[in-house]
């Protein structure tokens, strides 16, 4: 999409600086201790919460050092967030390589996301202005209860849409709501106009993790750089398969849940993907995703915002229910 490198391509110092200062940062000592947080931040991500960040920045004013602190400590957060989230899902492919659970062991990957999450801290405590560091804090917080609370529906796929929305608000939104609000915020914005930046950024998250979601049963791990079917291999009750259960017929139903409720395997996963896959609810959530997405670039259309910035942010929503990585 040109829009979405055009984007890209207006930050592109903002996102060296930050790349800089997160490598800086991520140096030690100890050669293995130094290898292992190398390989953690490793390129292949799509920068997307830095992006945001700048961009929103951009749009009403300058890039500062407080930004790209936030951007960098958000970054190295969200990328222990992947760490972590690896070990709990059983994955072997991140960005495009070995995930660490697989390229060292688990104890690496819990160590090596804790060493990412606390870097970022020490980051945030630099600036003179600590704001960041409590939003922050409570977006990472709001994450780990997100997972956990997936954790706890593990297995039952009759919870309700409502119930799956609440775990994505809590689980994803967060960090991409606290990169638009901090870009408003570190710009000097008014309360109100930095509230429409963290709607705008909430609403991205939580239409990401839905596409997200339809991507693990329909995406290609060479594509999206990353292990899939593991959702369904770990019995969680994501939006595909919720909406599937709801609308297909008892029979259909019966085939799915034997799958799921006996020994389940990559071939079962499978099937159970492509029988998703096959029917409405792709599309469904595809057209639920892109409503959110019209809702939230609305609320930060306003004349007063530079208007490549804008655009920018614009082509990185629509590129949300586009995207194939
Ligand atoms: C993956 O996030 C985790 C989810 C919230 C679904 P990204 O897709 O932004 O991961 P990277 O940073 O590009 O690897
Ligand atoms: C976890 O969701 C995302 C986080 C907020 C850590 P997923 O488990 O769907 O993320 P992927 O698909 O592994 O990237
Ligand atoms: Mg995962
Ligand atoms: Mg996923």
């Amino acid at each position: 999409m040109q829009e979405v490198d055009d984007a890209y391509c207006l930050i592109s110092d903002d996102l060296n600086a930050m790349e800089q200062l997160a490598s800086q940062l991520l140096s030690d000592i100890n050669p293995f201790v130094d290898e292992v947080v190398r390989y953690s931040l490793r390129l292949g991500g799509k920068r997307l919460r830095p992006a945001l960040l700048f961009l929103t920045a951009r749009a009403i004013g300058e890039v500062t050092e407080n930004h790209i602190r936030a951007a960098a400590a958000i970054e190295l957060i969200h990328t222990a967030t992947l760490i972590h989230d690896d070990i709990l899902d059983g994955a072997s492919i991140r960005r495009h390589l070995a995930t660490i659970n697989v390229q060292w062991n688990s104890h690496v990957a819990v160590l090596a996301g804790d060493i990412l999450l606390t870097k970022a801290m020490e980051l945030l405590t630099q600036s003179t202005d600590i704001h960041g560091f409590h939003r922050i804090t409570i977006a990472c917080r709001q994450t780990c209860e997100g997972e956990l609370w997936q954790i706890g529906t593990i297995g039952n796929f009759n919870i309700s849409q409502e119930a799956y929305m609440n775990i994505i608000s809590r689980k994803t939104a967060p960090f991409l709501a606290c990169s638009t609000e901090l870009g408003a915020y570190y710009a000097g914005c008014d309360k109100k106009c930095i509230e429409h930046f963290r709607y705008f950024g909430q609403q991205l998250g939580i239409a990401f993790q839905m596409i997200d979601d339809v991507l693990d049963l329909t995406g290609k791990q060479d594509t999206t750089g990353k292990t899939l079917r593991t959702d369904i291999l770990n019995r969680k009750p994501t939006l595909p398969l919720i909406l599937y259960i709801q609308k297909a017929s008892k029979s259909e139903i019966n085939d799915v849940m034997i799958r799921l409720n006996g020994s389940l395997d990559e071939a079962a996963a499978e099937w159970i993907a492509n029988r998703v896959r096959n029917s409405d609810v792709v599309k469904d959530i595809q057209k639920l995703a892109e409503s959110l997405i019209d809702t939230a670039i609305e609320s930060i259309t306003h004349k007063t915002h530079t208007i490549p910035a804008i655009a920018g942010l614009t082509a990185i929503a629509k590129f949300i229910t586009t995207r194939k990585n």
